[in-house]
């Protein structure tokens, strides 16, 4: 009788537990450890597929090298943009190439899928992946990783942008901007850029992050990670600088922490239209022909963009 009175009780609790915390479990789900915040990243991580020519010595340097973290699994979105801006292609008279940068896959089917991978590699040799767990939590691992390889590989191409996958990049539009007299060619990053970004400390907000932390009311202004660009003398700047801050989980604002760390600030783009995040409406004809990147909803609204944006701009 006792036993089952007590069980009772426990159940009783865990009942207004559950209603107190709205109905879900979120409170267990936090991380106690303000440790969890930050990303381990041990500097020893290796590249496990680097198949690509982009960047090879032999062949000349491209102007521009568009990197696209992607999950190992989202085949889709790879043939989506190898077929639509992502084409290895001349630009405006300049090279422009892409890879695609991944870590390793996670899961019951992970060794299937690297499989998978490797045959992709082979056939298409534009993906660079990396031998940690890629997950949304890793997401910084993969921003160094992405600067020691553009180091390392890519070190006489002018220009670099990481672009998400979900993105529409208008590459003219992008290669003029970089042609434009009046942009730097050194010491320079450009996007979305947040000057005043606060330090979330709700802890049920996707970006919460604690006071042990970062102590400061805003991150320093970063360009947002949906897409950025910078020159070729910027990623070895940033790697140095990264070994004096703590990596945490926020690739952006970190990318954002290691700039204020050199003393570098990034430029806003000369035209507003350029880098666009969440528009409340599809964007039209004319907008997509002053846009760089915007992000998408749907592969097929990446796919209209891609579409109306090859054609003539004519009327705008
Ligand atoms: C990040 O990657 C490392 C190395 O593979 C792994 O040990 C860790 O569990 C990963 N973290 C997350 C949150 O996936």
């Amino acid at each position: 009788m006792r036993k089952i009175v007590l069980c009772l009780i426990a159940l009783l609790v865990f009942v207004v537990v559950y209603f107190v915390n709205g109905g879900t479990w979120r409170r267990a789900d936090l991380p106690a450890d303000p440790g969890s915040y930050y990303v381990a990243y041990p500097r020893n991580y290796k590249f496990i597929l680097d198949d690509t020519d982009v960047c090879d010595e032999q062949a000349t340097s491209p102007f521009l090298v568009l990197l696209v973290p992607v999950a190992p699994a989202n085949r889709e979105a790879r043939d989506i943009i190898r077929k639509t801006w992502g084409k290895q292609s001349v630009v405006l008279g300049k090279l422009v190439q892409t890879v695609f940068l991944l870590g390793l896959p996670t899961g019951a089917d992970a060794q299937q899928l690297q499989g998978k991978l490797r045959v992709e590699s082979q056939l298409q040799r534009d993906l660079v992946q990396s031998d940690f767990q890629d997950s949304y939590h890793n997401l910084t691992i993969k921003t160094m990783l992405m600067l020691r390889w553009l180091c390392s590989r890519c070190a006489s191409a002018s220009y670099t942008m990481k672009i998400d996958s979900d993105m529409f990049l208008n590459v003219p539009n992008l290669v003029r901007l970089l042609l434009d007299p009046s942009t730097p060619r050194h010491n320079y990053m450009t996007g979305l850029v947040w000057w005043k970004s606060p330090v979330l400390r709700d802890p049920y907000n996707k970006f919460y992050m604690p006071r042990e932390v970062i102590a400061e009311a805003e991150y320093p202004p970063y360009a947002l990670g949906m897409g950025y660009v910078m020159s070729l003398d910027l990623p070895g700047k940033l790697l140095e600088a990264s070994t004096h801050i703590r990596p945490i989980y926020i690739e952006d604002a970190y990318l954002g922490m290691c700039m204020k760390h050199i003393g570098i600030r990034p430029t806003n783009p000369p035209d507003q239209r350029m880098f666009i995040v969440n528009p409340m409406f599809p964007l039209g004809r004319c907008s997509l022909a002053t846009v760089i990147a915007v992000t998408t909803t749907s592969i097929s609204q990446m796919v209209n963009y891609w579409i109306t944006s090859q054609e003539s701009q004519g009327d705008c």
